[in-house]
């Protein structure tokens, strides 16, 4: 059977920087710059995103782009493209832990992408004058309430299955092209009226200035702990935010035909996805400032302190409303994403039709997100090494699971089949030229990744 392709260019590009704008961008870059010196972590971020985070997505999406399979066959492909044959438990063992991350990732994923969605509906009701002040305490009931976050869960879910059956062109791309551009106005506009808050220069210079001594440039010397663990988290927030860790990548590659320019679309993905981030910094972080509320405080940062500074000032309802429709169109492109790199794997190898594989995939999904849930909620005592599985499943996934199959890929990539995919990369894709930009990509997937990636294990497992 044919593979699908994407329509467009732009198509191809706005659904792979959906995948990769998400929750990572609006939630967790704020809150993350919040807490590491604000410049600092965005120099950083950038310096992790372009140096590293470009060439590990250029490689992804030319492994699927070689490949033009699912991730379980496609290792054999495309070592067979480059004349060698290796043994099937690449393919077993990377589709295996592409698997479990894409349905433990996307289970924390719907009940966070939940949460947004009720506060777009609190978001209606505040703008018509029906809602309570939201605050810490709307928060913790909505966060301490089992049936209330199955509700928006299985919500945002139904949503997700209902592009997906679409299929790639019909569903996911053209969803694309219409929220990506969306997206970006309803950023800009916020952006800018956030720029009209008292004191919101003070949040824009924490955003934009290095503070050198959270770079570990103290008073005293270098700080190496300092610097590896803002750099470790930068680099951990570029894996998340790029989507490299489910297989997402390698699926959208897959769907993109040989006469894609490779290097300049996914300059674009970098380019956008960056942006988003940035925005987002510069939305949240002013407001926090206007009201002298501490950029610290972490996950809870959009939650709750952004709500309380959108109920005190003028036109708050309308930037709470927005903030949170940003939030969840992100979150959703992302989601769709995750999913479709499951779909397309129960659709290959248990050759389902594309609307039995969405079923089967959401089932087993809203189960796992109901355990979670209950777990999360205290109606289930069940734990992983004494924290509540939602707490669990976020660490384990974003500390250990996808930054285990980045590596798996990277070094098969770059061990085993560099020659298919530097050609892959290389317009015209017949030979490999003995570029600059050549012999960097080659050496980062070789080497710097791969040293990178097991630091960054060896951090987390013996922090
Ligand atoms: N790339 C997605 C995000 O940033 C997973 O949320």
């Amino acid at each position: 059977m044919n593979r699908t392709h994407w329509s467009t260019k732009l198509g191809f590009i706005l659904a792979t920087a959906g995948s990769a704008i998400g929750l990572g961008n609006i939630w967790r870059f704020p809150y993350l710059a919040g807490s590491y010196g604000g410049g600092s972590f965005l120099l950083m971020y950038v310096l992790c995103a372009v140096g590293l985070g470009y060439f590990l997505l250029l490689a992804k999406l030319a492994f699927g782009r070689a490949a033009q399979t699912n991730i379980v066959d496609g290792f054999q492909v495309v070592a067979k493209k480059d004349h060698k044959t290796v043994s099937s438990w690449w393919g077993c063992f990377g589709g295996m832990l592409a698997m479990l991350n894409i349905l433990l990732v996307s289970s924390v994923y719907v009940v966070v992408a939940g949460w947004t969605l009720s506060y777009v509906i609190l978001g209606i009701r505040n703008l018509f004058g029906l809602g309570e002040t939201v605050s810490a305490q709307t928060f913790s009931g909505l966060t301490g309430s089992f049936s209330e976050q199955l509700l928006w869960g299985t919500l945002s879910i139904a949503v997700t299955a209902a592009i997906l059956v679409r299929g790639v062109k019909k569903g996911i791309e053209k969803l694309s092209l219409i929220l990506m551009p969306a997206l970006f106005v309803l950023l800009i506009l916020m952006a800018i009226c956030i720029l009209f808050l008292p004191n919101s220069e003070k949040g824009l210079a924490f955003l934009f200035t290095p503070n050198w001594e959270m770079m570990g440039f103290t008073k005293h010397g270098f700080d190496f702990n300092i610097f590896s663990d803002l750099f470790l988290t930068a680099m951990g927030q570029a894996f998340y935010s790029l989507s490299l860790g489910m297989g997402v990548m390698f699926i959208y590659g897959s769907y993109l035909s040989d006469k894609a320019n490779l290097k300049n679309s996914t300059k674009w993905v970098i380019v956008l996805d960056t942006l988003v981030a940035i925005m987002a910094g510069m939305i949240v972080l002013p407001a926090v400032f206007a009201f002298d509320l501490a950029p610290t405080e972490g996950p809870t940062l959009s939650f709750i302190s952004l709500p309380m500074v959108f109920s005190k000032i003028t036109g708050g309802s309308v930037l709470m409303l927005m903030f949170f429709m940003s939030l969840f169109v992100a979150a959703l492109t992302s989601l769709i994403s995750i999913y479709e790199a499951g779909v397309s794997l129960l659709m290959d190898k248990l050759s389902l039709s594309r609307t039995k594989a969405v079923l089967s995939l959401v089932l087993i999904n809203f189960v796992i997100v109901g355990i979670v849930l209950a777990s999360y909620t205290g109606q289930l005592n069940w734990t992983i090494a004494g924290q509540n599985l939602f707490s669990a499943l976020d660490i384990l996934t974003g500390s250990y699971t996808m930054l285990a199959f980045v590596l798996f890929t990277t070094v098969f990539i770059g061990w085993v089949v560099p020659n298919v995919i530097i050609r892959n990369v290389s317009e015209g894709g017949k030979k490999i030229s003995n570029t600059f930009f050549n012999k960097y990509m080659l050496f980062t997937l070789r080497f710097t990744a791969p040293i990178i990636l097991i630091i960054l294990f060896a951090s987390v497992f013996f922090k």
